[in-house]
């Protein structure tokens, strides 16, 4: 127990080595525009470097993102983001693996199998994350069929505890930003370490916070709001549409879960159109306090409705989608 309490703030932490391989490399800095984590350090005309900063020694956290946007494969991921010591959640197996639904090891790759699977699967295991979007508006049309299969998801009581607000407006979006980031900014200063050495301050702090609201305090997030600060306030990375889903909070049993179940849905569909998505959280703890209590009433949110998520949706500005490994867990079957 004293060990994860002393390990609360900047836990020990095993990261992902990336290397670019500059011959390769066509300096385009899709990579570094694409990570969620401001991972590189670029500049115009220059081959991307993998970094670190705040006290990470490395900022990373295994999506593989980079690596799928990369048009001429330079780069290559070695290890998995996992926690040495404390309480937070890293990669438990880590035995990262391209998809393999029809169990054969990896003896065959991605490429040789997929005409074996369904479209579902297909889009399940192409579709990544988009944080690169065209400025193209997107069809109406199309946001009310994502909308569409969003209503038709399973829910608990089939009680649907959930309400959508689409926003298109690119100046409520920018405010949304600006907003938002005047606590995350707070926040993250404050999380950051600036010589990556551990304060005895924010030792204290982070130990108690994390063991009031672990969720809340994991060091993963605190690096994607520093990209997001970097980038011009850029939570949602200029995408033409944003669909927030607020909870119910009266729903039946835990509708936390089922306003994800529903967003899902809409992912999956938005993929099957060819539009990019990408869930957007870091902005809903900003939007639940007392700081945006009038923004909020403009967006039409109240009791007992919350902001659980949110999906930035646009049309993916050149390749987006590709395989990546992820961490296999544990499966016990009980026969
Ligand atoms: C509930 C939820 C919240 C997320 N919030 C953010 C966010 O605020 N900003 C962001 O850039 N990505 C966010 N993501 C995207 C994750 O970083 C991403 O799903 C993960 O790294 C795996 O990558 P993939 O989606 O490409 O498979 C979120 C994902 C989920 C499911
Ligand atoms: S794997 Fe993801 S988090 Fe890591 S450097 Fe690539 S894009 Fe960034
Ligand atoms: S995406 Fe690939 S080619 Fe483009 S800068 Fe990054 S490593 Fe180089």
């Amino acid at each position: 127990m004293f060990d994860s309490l002393k390990q609360a703030y900047l836990p020990e932490m095993e990261l992902p080595v990336r290397t670019v391989d500059a011959e390769k490399c066509s300096k385009c800095g899709r990579c570094y525009e694409t990570c969620p984590t401001w991972g590189y350090r670029w500049e115009k005309g220059a081959v991307p470097q993998p970094v670190g900063y705040g006290g990470f020694e490395q900022a990373c956290l295994n999506c593989g993102n980079c690596i799928a946007v990369c048009p001429t494969n330079a780069i290559t991921m070695t290890g998995a983001f996992s926690i040495q010591k404390g309480r937070y959640k890293g990669l438990l197996e880590k035995r990262m693996a391209p998809p393999d639904p029809l169990g054969l090891g990896g003896s065959k790759s991605y490429k040789e199998i997929e005409g074996e699977l369904t479209e579902v699967e297909r889009g399940i295991y192409t579709r990544r994350s988009n944080r690169l979007f065209k400025e193209k508006p997107v069809p109406k049309e199309l946001v009310h069929r994502i909308l569409e299969a969003g209503r038709f998801a399973p829910s608990a009581g089939n009680c649907q505890p959930y309400r959508f607000v689409v926003i298109t407006n690119q100046n409520t979006i920018k405010e949304f930003e600006r907003r938002a980031m005047v606590l995350l900014r707070l926040m993250k200063n404050f999380y950051l370490s600036k010589n990556g050495k551990r304060s005895i301050v924010k030792n204290i702090f982070f130990s108690v916070a994390s063991y009031m609201m672990i969720n809340k305090m994991d060091p993963r997030p605190f690096t994607a709001m520093e990209k997001a600060d970097q980038m011009d306030n850029t939570l949602y990375f200029n995408a033409p549409v944003v669909i927030l889903i607020l909870k119910d909070k009266r729903g039946v049993s835990n509708p936390d879960l089922d306003a994800g179940i529903c967003a899902q849905n809409m992912v999956l569909t938005a993929h099957a159109m060819g539009l990019g998505t990408c869930y957007v959280s870091l902005p809903m703890d900003p939007l639940s306090r007392p700081l945006m209590a009038g923004f909020r009433k403009r967006l039409g949110i109240a009791k007992p409705f919350e902001a659980v998520t949110s999906i930035a949706i646009g049309y993916p500005k050149g390749k987006i989608d590709g395989i990546v490994k992820r961490d296999t867990p544990k499966v016990d079957w009980i026969r």
